[in-house]
C-alpha cells in the first residue's frame, strides 16, 4: 500500500541555515550545496530572498545562487516573500520560486509584518510575475497543525488559504508543521479534507521534528498517498519568528527509512552522511538527526 517512489525536497540551506546564529561563510554554503547536488537529490532550496535584516544568516543569497555549480537533474528553489525579493531572485536564475504565508494571523504578523490578507496580496504579485517569467512556483502554508501563539488552527481556515494559493496558480502546496506539534491522526484528518479538493501530487508535507514524531507523520502521510516531503539534512532548522520552532525532519533519517522500505528516492544515503558531516564541522556542533548521532558515535 506504500507508494513506490517519493520525492525528497532538501530545505537545509534555507530552513536549516536561517535559524543558525552564526553567519556561515558564503564559500562554505556553496561547497555544501554542491555536495548536496551530487547525492541524488532532485530538489534543493538553496536560500531565501527575504529582508536581510530579518534573516541575516542568508543575506548572501545572490552570491550563493551565483556561486553554485548547478546539476542538470536538480531543481533549485529560493524562498521569496514579496516583489522586492523576486526581483533579487530573478537576477540570479533560480528555477523555482517558493512563496509562503501562514494560516495563523499572529504568526503571519510576526513572520512577515503583515496580516494574512496583506501577505496573500504580496504573494499574489510574486506568483503572477514568477509564472510570467516561466518559473515553477510552490507555496508554503505555515502553522497548519498548530501555532505557538494561537494553538490549533481550524481546518476551514487551512482550506481557505490553500484555495487562495492554488487560485493564484501555484503548482504545489507544502503543508508546514512549523513548530512540530502534529500527530499522525491529525495529519490524516487534515489530509482527508484537503485530498477531497486537490490531488496528492499537488501536496507536500513539511514537518519539523520538535517532539520526535516527524517520521511517524511521514508514514501517516504516505498512507494517504502523499509522495513529496521537505526535509533538512542532519535535522537543522526552524523559523526564528515562531517561538519554540526547532529542527526540520532530518533528510538522512527520512532517506534511511524510505530506502529501507524500498520506496525509491534516488538518493545515496552515504553521500548524504558525508555532506552532513561537512556542514556539522562548519557550524561547529553535533547535528541532532538520529543518523548523525550514529555516525558521530562511531
Ligand atoms: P518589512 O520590514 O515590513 O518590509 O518586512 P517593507 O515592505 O515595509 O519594506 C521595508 C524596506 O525593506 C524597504 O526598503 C524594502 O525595499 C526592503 P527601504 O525602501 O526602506 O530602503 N525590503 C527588502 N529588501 C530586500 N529583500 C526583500 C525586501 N522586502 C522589503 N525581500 C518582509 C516585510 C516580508 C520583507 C520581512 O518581514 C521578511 O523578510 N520576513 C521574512 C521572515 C522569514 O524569512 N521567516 C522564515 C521563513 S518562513 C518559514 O521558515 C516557514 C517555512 O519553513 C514553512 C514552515 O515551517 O511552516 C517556509
Ligand atoms: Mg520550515
Amino acid at each position: 500500500q506504500w507508494p513506490s517512489q517519493v520525492k525528497v525536497k532538501e530545505v537545509g540551506p534555507r530552513d536549516g541555515l536561517q535559524n543558525e546564529p552564526l553567519f556561515l561563510p558564503t564559500e562554505d554554503k556553496i561547497a555544501w550545496i554542491n555536495q548536496l547536488s551530487k547525492t541524488g537529490l532532485t530538489s534543493i532550496e538553496l536560500t531565501s530572498f527575504v529582508h536581510p535584516k530579518w534573516i541575516p544568516s542568508l543575506s548572501d543569497a545572490k552570491e550563493v545562487a551565483r556561486g553554485i555549480t548547478k546539476e542538470k537533474d536538480v531543481v533549485y528553489t529560493a524562498l521569496v516573500p514579496n516583489q522586492k525579493g523576486l526581483e533579487r531572485a530573478l537576477e540570479v536564475n533560480i528555477d523555482e520560486i517558493a512563496v509562503f504565508t501562514s494560516v495563523s494571523e499572529t504568526h503571519s504578523r510576526k513572520n512577515t509584518n503583515q496580516s494574512i490578507s496583506q501577505s496573500l496580496s504580496s504573494v499574489n504579485v510574486v506568483v503572477k510575475e514568477a509564472i510570467k517569467e516561466k518559473k515553477r512556483v510552490r507555496g508554503y502554508m505555515s502553522t497548519v497543525f498548530g501555532c505557538p501563539y494561537e494553538g490549533v488552527i481550524n481546518v476551514e481556515q487551512v482550506v481557505r488559504i490553500a484555495e487562495a494559493l492554488f487560485e493564484m496558480g501555484i503548482g504545489e502546496l507544502s503543508l508546514g508543521d512549523t513548530i512540530g506539534v502534529a500527530n499522525p491522526k491529525q495529519v490524516q484528518e487534515v489530509l482527508d479534507v484537503l485530498l477531497k479538493r486537490y490531488p496528492a501530487e499537488k501536496l507536500a508535507m513539511h514537518f519539523h521534528d520538535t517532539r520526535g514524531i516527524a517520521l511517524a507523520n511521514v508514514l501517516s502521510s504516505l498512507g494517504m498517498g502523499i509522495t513529496t516531503f521537505d526535509s533538512s539534512l542532519g535535522g537543522l532548522g526552524g523559523c526564528p519568528y515562531a517561538k519554540g520552532a526547532s529542527g526540520n525532519l532530518a533528510t538522512d533519517d527520512l532517506v534511511y527509512m524510505l530506502n529501507g522500505m524500498k520506496i525509491a528516492t534516488g538518493i545515496d544515503y552515504n553521500k548524504l552522511i558525508h555532506a552532513a558531516s561537512f556542514i556539522q564541522e562548519k557550524i561547529g556542533r553535533d547535528l541532532q538527526s538520529h543518523s548523525m548521532q550514529v555516525f558521530n558515535s562511531q
